[in-house]
């Protein structure tokens, strides 16, 4: 049912756990399974450098997240923001139709991460 990728990242998730002096926090739920994942992210000089989150989620969300800290690591708030559960997916080499709403809780909660920085950041230069 499920690609090597998707059981590696399972089996062994990249960027489990918190970011103490986090300057953005994202948590989500998914309305379809009621799973929750939470993310932080680290950002200097609108790069993210540390990444990292944990879920109640299913297998395939865990996953996703794992992948999705991979690929936003490094990347500029814009380019993490253009990070969609679709390529999440592709990355992963596919997941199962019926396991593609958990991807959206990865790329829910990296988004929501990004708006709290940016929010936060907006509240300090004020
Ligand atoms: Fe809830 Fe997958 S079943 S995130």
């Amino acid at each position: 049912m499920y690609s090597d990728r998707v059981m590696d990242h399972f089996t062994n998730p990249r960027n489990v756990g918190e970011i103490p002096d986090a300057n953005g926090v994202g948590e989500v739920g998914n309305a379809r399974c009621g799973d929750i994942m939470k993310m932080w992210i680290k950002v200097e000089n609108n790069v993210i450098t540390d990444i990292k989150f944990k879920t109640f989620g299913c297998g395939a969300a865990i996953a996703t997240s794992s992948m999705i800290t991979e690929m936003a690591k490094g990347k500029t708030l814009e380019e993490a923001e253009q990070i969609t559960n679709q390529q999440v997916a592709e990355a992963l080499e596919g997941l199962p139709p019926v396991k593609m709403h958990c991807s959206n809780l990865a790329a829910d909660a990296l988004t929501a991460a990004i708006a709290d920085y940016k929010k936060r950041a907006a509240g300090t230069s004020a």
